[in-house]
């Protein structure tokens, strides 16, 4: 296939487009800026324009978009604009080119458990992907319209949309390095529920998402098998919100942001824990 990526030189955009390749596809690497970490280099394009959006996806059968303002920042909406008019035009685009598979990056942050407003675990563990909360906070309200933009464009135009609730996303082989792990994590580690993914799992649900036919619209979590916690998760639950209801039995240092359903629909499954490094 041949497959875009936005924000191709962004942390995450670098393994995908690594991964798309190395599956045997024709990748058309997208961003506003270049990066040695792409082979071939980085077509440089604005999505903040609707024209450049629409000719630089011409030709692609799939595009997976993850350019965006990747976390909150200070003034928090200066997320709002730049994340939700690139995914429209994104989406317009891919309608306007016939493109059928557009797999989006979401967040976690889409739930609704964001510091310091929310610093507790959430109440009801494992999070599935209906067990949102009210917000607003403008980088998870922009992640949430991001996917209300891809249910229309899904519904009105039978477009494959794969919209995938990412947790804090590390870099292969410096995760312990780079992230927090530990039982304890303050109020991240509590509002995030311990939650991380490398950036290679990121990399194979994005492929997973292109890959696979017959999805329609589909939000779901995609993350590492289990915690950045030591505990395991039901200690973990146990000591941080001992009045949670938990809708099963946790198994081991399985993670508290449930990654059933992209077990289920797209085959994903995570290889990479900090476990091992
Ligand atoms: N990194 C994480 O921990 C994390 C967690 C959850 C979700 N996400 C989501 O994953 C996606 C990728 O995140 P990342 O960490 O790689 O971010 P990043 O900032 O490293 O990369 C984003 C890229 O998008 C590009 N970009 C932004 N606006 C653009 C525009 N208008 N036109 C063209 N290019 C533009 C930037 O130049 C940058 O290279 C984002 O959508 C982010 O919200 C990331």
């Amino acid at each position: 296939m041949h497959v875009a990526v936005t924000g191709a030189a962004g942390r995450v955009g670098v393994w995908v487009v690594a991964e798309l390749r190395a599956a045997g596809h024709a990748v058309l690497a997208l961003d506003r800026r270049d990066s040695p970490d792409v082979d071939g280099g980085v077509r440089q394009v604005d999505l903040a324009d609707p024209e450049a959006t629409r000719l630089a996806l011409r030709g692609a059968d799939a595009v997976v978009h993850l350019a965006a303002v990747p976390g909150p920042v200070d003034p928090p909406w200066s997320t709002f604009d730049p994340n939700v008019t690139t995914t429209y035009h994104v989406l317009e685009a891919a309608r306007a080119e016939g493109i059928g598979r557009v797999a989006m990056a979401s967040s976690i942050w889409a739930y609704g458990y964001n510091p310091p407003a929310e610093d507790r675990l959430p109440p009801r563990l494992p999070l599935a992907e209906d067990m949102i909360v009210p917000t607003t906070n403008c980088y998870g309200l922009s992640k949430r319209l991001l996917e209300a933009l891809g249910r229309e464009y899904a519904a009105a135009q039978g477009l494959q949309v794969v919209c995938m609730r990412y947790p804090w996303v590390g870099p292969p082989g410096r995760l312990r390095a780079r992230g927090s792990f530990g039982d304890d994590g303050g109020i991240w580690g509590r509002a995030e529920a311990w939650s991380y993914v490398d950036a290679r799992d990121v990399a194979s649900a994005c492929r997973l998402a292109v890959e696979r036919d017959g999805l329609g619209f589909l939000v779901c979590n995609i993350g590492a098998a289990d915690t950045k916690s030591t505990l395991p998760s039901a200690e973990l639950v146990a000591a941080h919100r001992p009045d949670a209801a938990l809708l099963r039995e946790l198994r081991g240092h399985e993670a508290l942001y449930s990654i059933e359903r992209a077990r289920q629909h797209l085959g994903y499954e995570p290889r990479h824990t900090w476990r091992d490094e």
